[in-house]
């Protein structure tokens, strides 16, 4: 019998997208439903996704939902099971779904996705007639307070195993302790068991803590957040679940990220005829203004943070210019980090350009007209522009840290010799490690021969979802036979 289970997260493709979390959350109903898992979606609504429902019903009503009305939708989008929580009061807004207009996060984010998390505990317990799930899957702190209410303030119904997916350590919703009361759980979750974190809510960390099993992004991420640099104080709570902690590596929707047929380019193109991806090349060159040349064409799609080392390119522009090299990047982020690049992409205006802003027929574009795409992340969960870029033979440069260490094969030496190298890796980022791996790529580029090799091992990589669907298949087929 096919295992019904609710998919909860504040972001997902095809209604609503400000990083890779949309991309899995999406692409994960797809992955598991060859392995007999029917999941529905649960969203909050904001404008732009109620905007794209059709045909929507209302199948429940709440008068009073964390202190507001809300009540929750039900539509089919693209094939897809969706359940979106309206609540005008919490999620009708302008701005991202996290922060206003100007970056700022919303004050409110608290009682915004404790009344999600409440809402997502409701329906796991059986609140909505004719909605019965068998397993709740939750992902990152915007949905892990789900598990909080569903041990401590269960809706009367049957108790659901759980799966938190944790897609970056970094965001962990910790709000301080004057928050608890409005939460509307018991006093016996202020503890070290149920929210309490530091003398604060944590919203992750309940999750962490309470979750039948925990999973994050890569196996390398879930080995790294068992130390403080990367557990970033939630170190402990997570070496405490033992292995109940493990990675499942992120897959990329190959419907969506397939050269051969992909409408935003200039040119398809498959591994056997890579010539033709020149004329991509030259359709980036053109959007972004740069001259044309021989040399390698650089490029990067990233949130402009200190996560993905992003401070640290305005250092290399020279470095990369001086050897050869172009940069075309995509990006919106941190002002600092703006500022620094436009006054990069100044001093090199031909060589080196910026655009500031989301586009994500460019970024296709981009993966398929680039030679190689830089990922100097301080830390990385999985990171899906390598995927993209092995996918696209644009050959990424990444730092070796979490899923950017298990899906990239350095081109060094022994690789090299063995004919497997999939891309270039560095250790440390900072202006040393990052401006010797650009020189070792441009060095590698102009190596025909060895540079097609790089293109056509990595096109030939799978990182489709086939192997993570089935692995997240049977974890759901464990933890539901845990609780019958
Ligand atoms: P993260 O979720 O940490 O930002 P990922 O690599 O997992 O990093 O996912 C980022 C996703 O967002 C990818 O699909 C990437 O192509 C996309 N992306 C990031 N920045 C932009 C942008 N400025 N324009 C278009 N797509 C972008
Ligand atoms: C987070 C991580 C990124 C990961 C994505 C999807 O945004 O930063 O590494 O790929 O989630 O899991």
């Amino acid at each position: 019998m096919a295992i019904k289970v609710l998919s909860v997260a504040s972001e997902a493709v095809p209604l609503i997208k400000t990083g890779g979390l949309a991309d899995v959350a999406g692409a994960l109903p797809a992955a598991v439903e060859p392995h007999g898992i029917e999941m529905t979606t649960l969203l909050p609504g904001y404008p732009t996704v109620i905007a794209k429902l059709n045909r929507a019903r209302e199948v429940h009503k709440w008068d009073n939902l964390l202190g507001e009305p809300a009540r929750l939708l039900s539509a089919k989008h693209g094939g897809q099971s969706f359940l979106v929580l309206d609540a005008p009061n919490f999620f009708t807004r302008d701005g991202s779904p996290y922060s206003e207009p100007n970056g700022k996060d919303w004050g409110d984010n608290w009682r915004r996705f404790a009344a999600f998390g409440r809402a997502a505990a409701d329906l796991a317990g059986g609140a909505v007639k004719g909605r019965r799930f068998d397993l709740v899957h939750l992902h990152d702190w915007q949905a892990a307070i789900a598990v909080a209410y569903m041990r401590f303030a269960p809706f009367a119904g049957r108790a659901l195993p759980s799966v938190l997916t944790i897609h970056n350590m970094a965001f962990q919703g910790y709000f301080s302790a004057s928050v608890f009361p409005g939460l509307g759980l018991p006093r016996t979750a202020w503890s070290i068991e149920g929210v309490e974190s530091y003398g604060g809510v944590g919203f992750l960390k309940a999750g962490i803590q309470l979750a039948d099993l925990v999973t994050t992004v890569s196996p390398s991420y879930a080995a790294e957040i068992r130390i403080p640099e990367f557990g970033m104080g939630l170190e402990g709570v997570v070496a405490n679940r033992g292995d109940r902690v493990l990675g499942i590596l992120n897959g990329i929707d190959t419907r969506e990220w397939d050269p051969s047929v992909d409408p935003a380019l200039a040119a398809n193109y498959t591994a056997r005829a890579l010539g033709k991806r020149s004329a991509n090349k030259r359709a980036v060159e053109r959007e972004f203004g740069l001259e044309g040349g021989d040399g390698p064409l650089f490029v990067a799609i990233s949130r402009l943070t200190w996560q993905k080392g992003m401070d640290v390119l305005p250092e290399v522009l020279d470095h990369l210019v001086g050897n050869g090299g172009r940069l075309a990047l995509l990006g919106s982020g941190d002002a600092a980090i703006e500022q620094a690049l436009h006054a990069g992409a100044a001093r090199h205006h031909d060589r080196v350009s910026i655009r500031i802003g989301y586009d994500e027929a460019l970024s296709h574009l981009m993966q398929a007209g680039g030679d190689a795409i830089l990922g100097p992340s301080r830390f990385e969960p999985c990171g899906l522009t390598q995927l993209y870029g092995l996918a696209y033979g644009c050959v990424p440069v990444v730092a070796r840290t979490g899923g950017l260490a298990d899906t990239v094969i350095d081109a060094n030496v022994a690789a090299l010799g063995q004919g497997v190298a999939t891309g270039v890796q560095f250790g440390r980022v900072d202006y040393h490690s990052l401006a010797s791996a650009i020189g070792r790529t441009i060095a590698l580029y102009r190596d025909e021969r060895a540079w097609r090799t790089l293109q056509r091992n990595g096109m030939a990589c799978d990182f489709s979802w086939s192997r993570s669907g089935a692995a997240y298949a049977d974890l759901y087929r464990k933890l539901s036979d845990e609780g019958r």
